[in-house]
């Protein structure tokens, strides 16, 4: 029976990762910070099915608490870690700069100090992100492609990406690179520009909100769905020797095109209800993002399963029932 230790695992990835893994039958370690209110709504079904089996293990830690990484690590003495916390929102990067930066630099380093002192041999994957390559130009990235980071979040994403590297080729470790291009699902935080619109969506069919406010709408996003690319990072450690993947959908889509076929699904023009403000637009501004996801498929034998269409459907869906059930409480 192996063990996997999650940082983030209140996150999207964190809930689609322990759930796959611990249906195949791992024990899952996973860390949660400390808050004054409880947050742990992401993965509370599967709390209330397998923490009572004791196969679902939390423990309250910070990346930046590097003492309390060390201590976990030593005490867990996982087969897998999946670094997933991050401060994981470009805008916030720009708002939040050092906080962004610590966690996503020093915090992987701390994992990968823990391990290389480690007596274990311990696979490692670093949630590595699309973000990294400044999406500058209007071609299919693929892990030769380009680094040219341009928020906090990037560039401390950027870090943790050569470290590991870094920590591969001068120890021998076994540390891989999963360079995810965005993905969403139900699970996925409600400031994100998709969870945002079909949030919105769901709230304007049932009369609950009016408008919705965006940003830049011109942007573009290879956008898959979260449950096949967490899917990937499990396929990456199972491989005999560590490398980078990226992971993508081959397609890409403006904000815009999210949100027409967003409305579309329940019959409205999205075009009535979107309205811009300067607000959410960024100090700079990843223009487009495209992947390719060749070598994946060839060593990993990955693919993505959703199509764009579905994924959006699937949120919307999700999104008008959460909408119904606040019209209920509320009303
Ligand atoms: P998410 O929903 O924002 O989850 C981030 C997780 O990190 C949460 O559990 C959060 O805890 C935790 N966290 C934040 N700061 C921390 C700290 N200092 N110490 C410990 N935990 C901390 O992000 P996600 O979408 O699941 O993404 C998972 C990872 O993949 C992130 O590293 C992200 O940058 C990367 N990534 C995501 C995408 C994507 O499209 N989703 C694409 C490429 C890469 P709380 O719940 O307490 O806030
Ligand atoms: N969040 C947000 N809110 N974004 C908006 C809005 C809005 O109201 N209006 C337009 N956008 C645009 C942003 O300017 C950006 O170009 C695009 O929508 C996507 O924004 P997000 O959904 O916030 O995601 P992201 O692409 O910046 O970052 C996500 O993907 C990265 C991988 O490429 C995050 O999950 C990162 O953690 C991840 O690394």
């Amino acid at each position: 029976m192996k063990t996997a230790f999650i940082t983030g695992i209140t996150g999207q990835d964190g809930y689609y990762l322990s759930k796959l893994l611990l249906e195949k039958g791992y024990i899952v370690h996973g860390t949660i910070r400390r808050s004054s209110s409880i947050n742990t709504s992401r993965i509370d079904d599967l709390i209330s099915e397998f923490q009572p089996q004791e196969k679902l293990i939390l423990h309250y830690s910070d990346l930046l608490d590097s003492a309390s990484i060390f201590n976990l690590i030593n005490y867990i003495q996982p087969d897998e870690i999946y670094n997933l916390a991050a401060q994981s929102h470009v805008s916030v990067s720009f708002q939040n700069p050092i906080f962004t930066t610590q966690t996503g630099t020093l915090g992987s380093l701390s994992i990968l100090e823990a391990i290389r002192r480690s007596k274990k041999e311990i696979k490692f994957y670093q949630a590595s992100s699309s973000e990294m390559f400044g999406g500058a130009a209007k071609v299919k990235l693929n892990e030769q492609s380009i680094l040219d980071p341009k928020s906090p979040y990037a560039v401390s994403k950027v870090f943790a990406h050569h470290m590991t590297k870094v920590y591969r080729d001068s120890y021998s470790l076994f540390s891989t690179n999963g360079i995810l291009f965005n993905h969403e699902s139900p699970h996925r935080g409600e400031t994100f520009v998709t969870r945002k619109i079909t949030k919105a969506v769901g709230r304007i069919y049932h009369g609950l909100q009016k408008k919705l406010t965006l940003g830049n709408l011109n942007a573009s996003r290879d956008w898959g769905f979260a449950g096949d690319y967490t899917e990937a990072m499990w396929m990456m450690l199972q491989q005999k020797s560590p490398d980078d993947f990226v992971i993508a959908t081959g397609e890409t889509h403006t904000v815009e095109e999210f949100a027409q076929h967003a409305f579309s699904y329940v019959g409205l023009d999205y075009k009535k209800y979107i309205q811009t403000d300067k607000k959410y637009f960024r100090p700079n501004e990843v223009d487009y993002l495209l992947g390719d996801y060749e070598k994946a498929q060839k060593l990993l034998g990955w693919r993505p399963k959703t199509t764009f269409l579905q994924l959006v459907e699937m949120m919307v869906e999700s999104d008008l029932n959460n909408a119904k059930r606040e019209e209920i409480l509320f009303n």
